[in-house]
């Protein structure tokens, strides 16, 4: 008998009244506007101009054109159904320096975004970090290797939090550290592209602060939820080797405890220190205390798992529900497990799942329609994932799907696409993919639940 396909109503019944339904974006991503009023470079300005740093050769200069079109983009959220948006601020377009004078017309852009949300119904979520560092903080000290970041950042949030924080549903310091200190600093994939271990432990622990010190700065100023973005991929041992089990041990270190031990226990896992050796960071007296501060929210991001083996040759995996665009294995049950284990773990404040998609290779409009059916897939088996680390007791509120549009994917230029609508880079046409009129179908029989 063929399997019973879950229908958008079905998908929806499963989920409480009040789950909330968004979609993410960040700045870097689809903003370009990149040096318009009074905008100054970040690291990923710079890093897109070196040679060889971007599949594509491509920069963010113009991206999706959001700056000029967030109106017509804000009618696409409406369409969908959207509860919620997530999106982030980028420092060096409301602070060009990182530090000292404020940028009022890159406030306004964002002043005019928030209230057109909320006109539309559409609940704002902000990031202060989507890893769009000002490249001058880079040119004054070094950046996020030094931790005079700390204050600066934690101004750059109280400010935020003082012109916007009453008309915020919520304020995320970072998102995913993991990315900015590994990818940014030890596998130099992304902004600023370095290539140093101990370099990249250090900079988490700034990171980490910033966090810490932003949440405190900003309490003052608002009463809308704070909280924290992280992205974790869990790892599986290839095969039940004690080796195997040791290395997807070190990784659920690295990925995983190294960021939710000290917000939430106050200090680092004590074998990951080990493992590190000298290349563990200089803590300072005072440091894991500004780190582990109260939270209203953790948003966390899924996207794949991590399968390791340790055996020479390594043990080829073969994915039993595939791969996606970017090479990453479709494996919704880890959703599940590690939603299940972050609550019995850490017993975190409320769970959004702040991103979670698929890039698929729907270059093609045909008749007005791109058929991304493998998205659909992606999105109906995640969102049942999640339903099930609900009934096993998961405290998960709401889910942003990844991403509204298809975007600037960092490193991999414009060659990968995320977006429930699709964009045609040469005339900014967007067009709402076969998932989007699946997701809009599911948010609209969720509403309607409601109704009675
Ligand atoms: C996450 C990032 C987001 C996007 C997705 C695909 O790591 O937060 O900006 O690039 O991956």
């Amino acid at each position: 008998m063929a399997e019973h396909i879950q229908t958008p109503a079905d998908i929806a019944a499963g989920f409480a009244p009040d789950f909330l339904w968004g979609a993410a974006t960040s700045a870097a991503q689809i903003e370009g506007a990149a040096f318009e009023d009074g905008r100054a470079a970040s690291i990923w300005d710079r890093f897109c101009r070196e040679p060889g740093r971007i599949e594509d050769g491509s920069n963010i200069d113009v991206a999706c054109d959001h700056y000029h079109r967030f109106h017509e983009d804000i009618e696409r959220m409406k369409w969908l159904g959207l509860k919620a948006y997530r999106f982030s601020i980028s420092w060096s377009r409301v602070q060009p320096d990182g530090q000292g004078a404020w940028n009022e017309a890159g406030f306004d852009f964002y002043a005019r975004l928030i209230d057109a949300l909320i006109d539309a119904g559409i609940e704002p979520h902000v990031t202060l970090y989507h890893w769009d560092l000002p490249a001058a903080l880079e040119d004054a000290f070094a950046g996020l290797l030094d931790r005079r970041v700390v204050p600066l950042f934690a101004k750059y949030a109280a400010e935020v939090a003082r012109r916007f924080g009453a008309k915020l549903a919520s304020i995320a310091t970072l998102n995913e550290p993991w990315c900015s200190a590994t990818l940014g600093y030890e596998t130099a994939q992304f902004a600023p592209g370095h290539a140093s271990r101990a370099e990249a432990y250090q900079v988490s622990h700034h990171l980490l602060m910033m966090h810490g010190a932003a949440i405190k700065a900003m309490r003052p100023h608002t009463t809308t939820r704070l909280g924290i973005v992280l992205n974790h991929t869990p790892a599986y041992p290839a095969e039940p080797t004690e080796a195997d089990r040791r290395a997807v041990r070190i990784d659920d270190g690295t990925n995983i405890r190294w960021y939710l031990d000290p917000v939430f226990r106050g200090h680092y896992p004590a074998d990951v220190l080990a493992y590190l050796g000298a290349d563990a960071p200089r803590i300072e007296p005072g440091d894991l205390e500004l780190i582990q501060q109260p939270l209203d929210y953790l948003g966390l991001n899924f996207y794949t798992r991590n399968v390791i083996s340790t055996a020479t040759p390594p043990v080829a995996h073969e994915p039993p529900f595939g791969r996606t665009d970017m090479g990453w294995e479709i494996f919704p049950e880890a959703l599940t497990q590690f939603l299940v284990r972050v609550q019995r773990e850490y017993q975190p404040p409320p769970i959004y799942i702040t991103e979670n998609g698929m890039a698929n290779p729907d270059h093609e409009v045909r008749d007005g329609r791109v058929n991304d059916v493998g998205r659909i897939d992606y999105l109906r088996t995640h969102l049942q994932a999640v339903q099930r680390a609900v009934a096993l007791g998961a405290d998960v509120r709401g889910y942003f799907y990844w991403s509204l549009l298809d975007n600037f994917e960092w490193n991999s230029g414009y060659l990968k696409r995320f977006g429930l609508f699709h964009v045609d880079y040469a005339t900014q046409l967007r067009t709402a993919k076969d998932s989007a009129h699946w997701y809009r179908e599911m948010i609209a029989a969720h509403g309607k639940q409601q109704g009675g």
